[in-house]
């Protein structure tokens, strides 16, 4: 429950509001389309509740300035009010999960895998706190974030947006990320979505999107819990996931959305889907839609097909297969939480005080994000106490993501899939850079071949190596292929199989550029320290074999000379394992499994001290 959602002069506005609405005019509030699919007018044509950027949809030049341009004229459309439309002001929503990290020169959090790693609530609500400001920056009022996932299979294309494997972690992160973006809903605040709800992390196979088996026990233990602080903590709204329990799809759960989530939890709130989500309930749209709405489900990403939504919806009105009850409690909701918000007193975009300010992306941002890197790094091994590195030592840095940011912030950063290179990730440091600016006698040769022309010019190298970046079923490991069958969901009849990012959780197969160029230094005899980047726990028995000291770095974002802080102790190893690393591929394994047999424990890590 929400405090201000309850305020009963909140109530009051809703109510008297809710009475002057046409239909038209509440399936509107309903409907979210992208920002790419409708203008400022259809926003004032049809009502529109609410407009998003999928991951990596900008503005212009993808300045904060061209942001608050775009977010104004839509908020400034639906405020247009005339005999037709009633001034209601738009919310728009955006993927700011690790920052605001679609804009140019935000500041770029880890992912939370390696938040998952530094055990500090505190410093996730620090984070939030950052990332409300970025994205206010922005003109933009609403996050689809924190997400809540529990990742119980690293095969999973979506693992790094997950803080753990372990609920409790999930769980102690989930109210503070909260309370740090929504604040006391004031000017410093945006609306919060924990999503998705719910057992998106419990796939089997890690398939995105698949089939989750639990009893309703196990649900309520793994993937439920952590949602309870969320909601303790007044989140405003909840995205509902692609995934389906037991057989049945999420977006079209009325246990799950409806009993549980809002009468039994007593979520006040609205519910979102997620992207086209009630196109996998069913090949007939305009069944999905009814099914979709009498779930539970309050506002519709329906980015394309928007129109035929509102269509297929006032049918069902008119047919009565959608009881106009329903669509008042939908409607209701949606108006409570952009009343509870503020949005209807707030002046528009273009002149809020957080609009463009010089803070986005500032040091002082950047210095959060820094600590934030600094405390997720594990240390797996240090053979000889190999670290920290001594700054005078003769270092060679090699490796494909040493000098990458695009490859250290993964996936959800500019783009949908992420970026490669240095260009598009502008006021970051790589991992190099950092090395660098602590060593100015450090030398980098991403292929090693330095290192064979001259190996006695050098005392260490450090070798930077893992994965590229990816987001959702992309990014899944999809060993053997009875598993691709499963994969994904149905799109309207045709099995949508989006390409996977391998077939095995093995780096040295995934990647054998990495063995590779340890291996040439290591046969030089020089020693060496591993930096992983990597969004979840792939198979490294062979790299740590070759390893003289080996550091798991996840996806540090921006910030890269966090890690060179850690390497040459300037500041402790502090991270320990929020995920299991296995030994190999299958089975997987979790904390609290019989026969738990793992190349490191849950838990885990190493430091200097
Ligand atoms: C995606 C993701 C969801 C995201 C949404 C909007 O498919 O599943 O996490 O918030 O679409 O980009």
């Amino acid at each position: 429950m929400n405090p201000s959602i309850q305020d009963p002069v909140v109530k009051k506005k809703v109510e008297d509001l809710l009475s002057r609405m046409s239909l038209d005019q509440k399936i509107g509030q309903m409907t979210q389309s992208e920002r790419m699919e409708c203008t400022p007018e259809d926003v004032k044509n049809y009502h529109l509740g609410s407009v998003l950027s999928g991951g990596g949809s900008a503005p212009g030049e993808n300045l904060t300035a061209d942001w608050v341009d775009m977010s104004d004229a839509y908020w400034g459309a639906s405020m247009e009010q005339d005999t037709n439309h009633l001034a209601i002001p738009l919310i728009y929503g955006v993927d700011a999960i690790h920052g605001n990290n679609n804009i140019r020169g935000a500041t770029v959090f880890p992912h939370n895998i390696g938040l998952g790693a530094t055990n500090d609530p505190g410093l996730l609500e620090r984070i939030a706190q950052v990332t409300a400001k970025e994205i206010l920056a922005t003109g933009v009022e609403w996050t689809f974030a924190p997400t809540l996932a529990v990742a119980r299979d690293n095969h999973w294309g979506r693992v790094y947006e997950s803080y753990s494997e372990d609920p409790a972690i999930v769980s102690s992160y989930s109210g503070g990320f909260v309370r740090g973006l929504q604040g006391d809903l004031g000017t410093d605040s945006v609306v919060g979505c924990v999503k998705h709800w719910v057992g998106d992390g419990g796939t089997s196979n890690g398939i995105d999107q698949g089939e989750t088996t639990l009893s309703r026990a196990e649900l309520e233990r793994l993937h439920i819990s952590p949602y309870y602080p969320a909601l303790e903590a007044g989140v405003l709204t909840v995205m509902v996931s692609f995934n389906s329990w037991n057989g049945n799809k999420c977006h079209g759960h009325k246990v799950l959305v409806t009993d549980v989530l809002k009468d039994k939890m007593g979520f006040d709130g609205y519910v979102i889907s997620d992207w086209d989500g009630i196109d996998y309930l069913t090949e007939d749209y305009y069944q999905a839609v009814g099914m979709g709405v009498n779930a539970g489900v309050d506002m519709f990403m329906v980015p394309e097909n928007w129109k035929t939504f509102i269509s297929h919806l006032s049918s069902h009105v008119r047919l009565g297969t959608v009881s106009m009850d329903r669509i008042d409690d939908a409607v209701r909701r949606i108006l409570s939480v952009k009343f509870a918000y503020g949005l209807f007193d707030k002046p528009r975009p273009a002149e809020r005080s957080w609009s463009n300010h010089q803070s986005f992306g500032s040091d002082e941002h950047r210095q959060v994000a820094r600590e934030a890197v600094q405390k997720s790094l594990v240390l797996l091994k240090n053979q000889g106490n190999l670290l920290p590195l001594n700054k005078g030592s003769r270092i060679l840095v090699a490796g494909k993501n040493a000098d990458n940011l695009g490859h250290q912030c993964g996936g959800f950063t500019v783009a949908w899939q992420g970026t490669s290179g240095n260009e598009f990730i502008e006021g970051g440091t790589s991992i190099w850079e950092g090395i660098r600016g602590l060593s100015p006698t450090a030398v980098l040769s991403r292929d090693a071949s330095a290192a064979m022309t001259n190996p006695q010019d050098y005392d260490v190298a450090v070798v930077v190596i893992g994965e590229r970046p990816y987001a959702e079923g992309m990014g899944d490991i999809r060993s053997g292929d009875d598993v691709i069958i499963e994969a994904g969901s149905q799109i309207k009849g045709a099995l949508k199989v989006l390409e996977p990012y391998g077939h095995t959780l093995e780096l040295a197969d995934l990647h054998p550029e990495d063995l590779g160029t340890i291996t040439a230094i290591a046969e030089q005899g020089i020693p060496t320290v591993v930096v992983l980047v990597s969004g979840r726990t792939v198979i490294i028995n062979r790299e740590l074999e070759e390893a003289t000291a080996f550091v798991a770095a996840w996806l540090p974002g921006s910030e890269g000379q966090g890690v060179a802080d850690v390497l040459f102790g300037d500041t402790d190893f502090h991270g320990k394992l929020s995920f299991t690393w296995p030994k190999q591929t299958r089975p997987t394994i979790n904390k609290g499994d019989e026969n738990y047999d793992p190349l490191f424990p849950y838990g885990f890590g190493l430091s200097y001290s």
